[in-house]
């Protein structure tokens, strides 16, 4: 392809060309990014909800919000009602939370605990397990198996702190999916932080244009993010790509350049983690905070921000709560220039960019992971 700027024509593109204007073989010192109306048409987005979203392990829950039997949470994915919950057994179990009368939620609460779910409609009962346990004013009915009339099953699995389902039936494990990240992370001690608060964030900029600015391999950290950059050793910072995972880690100096940053941002080395397609870890010394990112749209998107730490105790809360400031003061940054972005990617003047070869193969290993799933769907 000889020139990367839009062609301009008033022709709309066939999804086909789309897709095929990005060579998913090209090593990271020829690569370009995907072109930028994979961040503008909703052709693109659609096949992302299909075949991303509802294709791969996607983060659903903490599991300490599904350790009691009759715990429960819903959640819509990939344009999906799901219910997730903990059997009488402690096993956890997925559904379609959609009743299999005349299709209205079962459930209606964004988490709970119950017993049984009723139907609000018609008053149709499920158990934990799914099963079909009562339906009012149904005698009579012919051919009418209580037994194949349960919620639709959905995979589901936890790893860590996470709960994930996948809306795929034919989809390989959780394990299979995250490969070598389970070993990776194990010397990390994830589950010495307990979560301590979530926020979300709603971004008016497509979902892909937050995990660019995320797997810029520090890229754009000493421009952007002064505070931050100050107790990073820039020059050190790395990048691994294994599977469907990149983790970034950089060593950490001490500074007096800026005090809140430093005071909530210790330890030997940052790490940051991300797994295909939408989900981040970020780890310091007694902290860590995950991003989950979610599509609303095709020029928008919402992050949900966990925050964990290691000492999550009332006498704790206001020095959690500087740390947070510390990590929102980074993400404002983030916004602001992933929303610049956004409105770079609608001009005709830009059609794909290049990567740098010593700081971007993280972004070269998630376009070419997206470009798979989505040539695969089409
Ligand atoms: S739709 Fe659920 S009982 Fe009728
Ligand atoms: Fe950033």
């Amino acid at each position: 392809m000889a020139s990367r700027a839009k062609s301009g024509g008033l022709m709309q593109s066939s999804l086909q060309d789309i897709l095929g204007s990005y060579n998913d073989q090209s090593p990271l010192c020829e690569a370009y990014t995907v072109p930028a109306s994979w961040y503008v048409d909703e052709r693109i987005a659609e096949l992302e909800r299909r075949y991303v979203f509802g294709g791969t392990w996607q983060v659903v829950a903490g599991v300490d919000q599904l350790r009691q039997p009759g715990q429960f949470v819903t959640r819509e994915l990939a344009g999906e009602p799901i219910v997730v919950v903990c059997g009488n057994d402690g096993a956890l179990r997925a559904f379609y939370n959609v009743c299999r009368h005349h299709a209205a939620a079962v459930v209606t609460e964004s988490e709970g605990s119950a017993s049984i779910f009723r139907c609000p409609y018609h008053g149709w009962s499920y158990g934990l397990d799914g099963s079909l346990k009562g339906a009012p004013e149904f005698d009579g009915v012919c051919s009418f198996d209580r037994a194949q009339n349960g919620l639709v099953p959905v995979q589901v699995a936890a790893w860590e702190h996470f709960v994930f389902v996948n809306l795929d039936p034919k989809a390989s494990s959780l394990e299979t999916f995250l490969g070598r990240l389970v070993q990776r992370v194990e010397p990390l001690m994830l589950s010495q932080v307990k979560f301590f608060e979530r926020r979300t964030y709603s971004l008016n900029c497509n979902w892909k244009v937050f995990v660019d600015n995320y797997l810029d391999g520090g890229y754009h950290v000493p421009h952007l993010h002064k505070g931050l950059n100050s107790v990073l050793d820039y020059r050190q910072y790395t990048t691994e790509n294994q599977d469907r995972y990149c983790l970034q880690s950089s060593p950490m100096v001490s500074s007096d350049e800026d005090a809140a940053t430093s005071a909530a941002r210790q330890g030997d080395r940052a790490w940051y983690l991300w797994q295909y397609p939408n989900f981040m870890m970020n780890l310091y010394k007694g902290y860590m905070d995950t991003n989950l990112v979610l599509p609303d749209g095709v020029d928008r998107c919402k992050v949900i921000f966990d925050f964990y730490f290691d000492d999550v105790s009332t006498a704790a809360a206001e020095k959690n709560r500087q740390s947070i400031a510390v990590g929102e003061r980074v993400n404002d940054e983030d916004v602001g220039i992933c929303e610049s972005v956004q409105r770079g990617l609608h001009s005709r003047a830009y059609g794909a960019g290049r990567l740098s070869v010593r700081r971007e193969a993280g972004e070269h290993l998630f376009h070419r992971l997206l470009a798979n799933d989505l040539k695969r769907g089409m």
